[in-house]
Order: C-alpha cells, then sequence, then structure tokens
C-alpha cells in the first residue's frame, strides 16, 4: 500500500503564506515523479484557508488532496462557530483529521463525541484521519494499550472501513516535542491496532495507519521501516515543504530498496 503522507498544519500561517507553501510542496512533487508512485498526500490546512489552498491545487493538477482539521458533530444549524462535514466535502475536502490530542485535550472532545464526528463525515463521503494516543503519565503508567484500545472502541462508527477511515497513531508526549516513539514501541502499538481493528472489521488489513509525533525528514526512515506503519501524520515538519517532501521521500528510498 501506498504511504499517506498527511500535513496537519493547525492554526498556523496566513493566506499568501498557506498558497506559498502549497506551490512549493507541488513544485517538489512534480520534480519528483517517483514520489506519487509511493506515496499519497495530504494537507490539512486552517479552514479558512482551505478555499486558497484547494484552488491552488487544482489549478496546477497538483496530486495533492485536501483535509480539514476537524468538523461539527451535528448536520446544520444554531453551531456557532462550528463547521459541518458537509460544508468540508463543498470545498473539496477528502479527507477530515478527527480526534486531534489537541482537541481532545483543548476542546475537552471524548471519543463518542468524535465517534458522531465521524458518522457525520462518512455520510458525507469523507474519510476520517482518526486519532488516537496515550499521555506521558498513562505511558509511564504502563496503560498506553489499555487507553488505545478503549479510544478505538469508542471513536469508531459504525460502517467504517478500509475506504473511509485512516488512523493515526499519536501518542501526545511526541507532539510537538521532539521526543519519538522507538520503533519498537511504534511496531508494538500499530500491530496492537492492526489487531484490534480486525476483531471488528472485514477488511482491517487495508486501513492505513498513520504515526505521528515529531515526525522530520531525519526519523522518518525509521519509522517507515516498521511493519503496519502506512505513513505519516506530520505538524511542524509540514509547514516547510522541503521537511514534508524529504519525509515522502524517505518513503520513496524504502520502497525502492525493498
Ligand atoms: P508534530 O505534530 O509533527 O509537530 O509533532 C504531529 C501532529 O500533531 O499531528
Amino acid at each position: 500500500m501506498k504511504k499517506l503522507i498527511a500535513g496537519n498544519w493547525k492554526m498556523n500561517g496566513s493566506e499568501a503564506g498557506a498558497a506559498s507553501l502549497i506551490n512549493d510542496i507541488g513544485d517538489g512533487i512534480a520534480q519528483n515523479k517517483g514520489l506519487t508512485d509511493k506515496c499519497d498526500f495530504l494537507v490539512c490546512p486552517p479552514f479558512v484557508h482551505i478555499h486558497v489552498v484547494k484552488r491552488q491545487i487544482d489549478h496546477d493538477h497538483m496530486p495533492v488532496d485536501i483535509g480539514g482539521q476537524d468538523c461539527a458533530a451535528t448536520e446544520n444549524g444554531a453551531h456557532t462557530g462550528e463547521t459541518s462535514a458537509a460544508m468540508l466535502k463543498d470545498l473539496g475536502c477528502r479527507y477530515v483529521i478527527l480526534g486531534h490530542s489537541e482537541r481532545r485535550a483543548d476542546q475537552q472532545e471524548n471519543s463518542l463525541y468524535i465517534n458522531e464526528k465521524a458518522a457525520r463525515a462518512h455520510m458525507q463521503g469523507i474519510i476520517t484521519v482518526i486519532c488516537v494516543g496515550e499521555s506521558e503519565e498513562e505511558r509511564e503508567a504502563g496503560k498506553e494499550f489499555e487507553i488505545v484500545g478503549q479510544q478505538l472502541a469508542e471513536s469508531l462508527p459504525d460502517g467504517v472501513t478500509a475506504e473511509n477511515t485512516v488512523i493515526a497513531y499519536e501518542p501526545v508526549w511526541a507532539i510537538g516535542t521532539g521526543k519519538n516513539a522507538t520503533p519498537d514501541d511504534v511496531k508494538a502499538m500499530h500491530a496492537f491496532i492492526r489487531e484490534k481493528l480486525q476483531e471488528k472489521l472485514a477488511d482491517a488489513a487495508n486501513i492505513r495507519i498513520l504515526y505521528g509525533g515529531s515526525v522530520k525528514p531525519e526519523n522518518a526512515s525509521s519509522l517507515f521501516e516498521v511493519e503496519n506503519v502506512d505513513g505519516a501524520l506530520i505538524g511542524g515538519a509540514s509547514l516547510k515543504a522541503e521537511q514534508f517532501l524529504g519525509i515522502a521521500e524517505a518513503a520513496l528510498d524504502i520502497a525502492k530498496a525493498a
């Protein structure tokens, strides 16, 4: 399966900066045609920049998908400040990130709420990137499998398939900290996630499981070599085209060497 190289731009940048970043990413992909043989690309800009980024992608026929960083759990109506899955679809989004640990922490989103959001997104034909991951305290207490198992059990709505869902394992303590889970930790958790998916779904073998948390060009190879790592969800390094593409190049090199 191709690796999914997904950028989560979070709440960064300006409209002009977003346009210039996607242009640089598009140029970089065009200059290295091999990349799209082995990688699919996704960028998730802030809501207000989706339009300008999508326009650029379409104008230059870039092989890059676009997604939102969240969507509402409700269909429409009196929900001030919310963005519905239908609105994302209307903007051309193919994906939406849900249950990111920053939203779980800052907006107190729990897994059952994420489940409702995912169901809404699926109704619109949007692919959900559902994030799971334990905190540092939970890992220190040896509870990482219990926590991730529960997040998976509760966050995935009925009707999940490999076509409509991607899982992102992001240990909270590795996000934006420069700390990395070791390849052994990643291997164990991704195998656990695959096993949990297999208990529930017929096509679990085809569901992409991304790793996220301080992924950089320098550590991408050692992560992509790990079994069941089907791509990366990238925060900080996705804001620089060179680094974002450097991570994709690591995936390409591994695929060539295989
Ligand atoms: P990071 O963020 O790459 O900056 O650690 C990853 C994420 O939050 O998705």
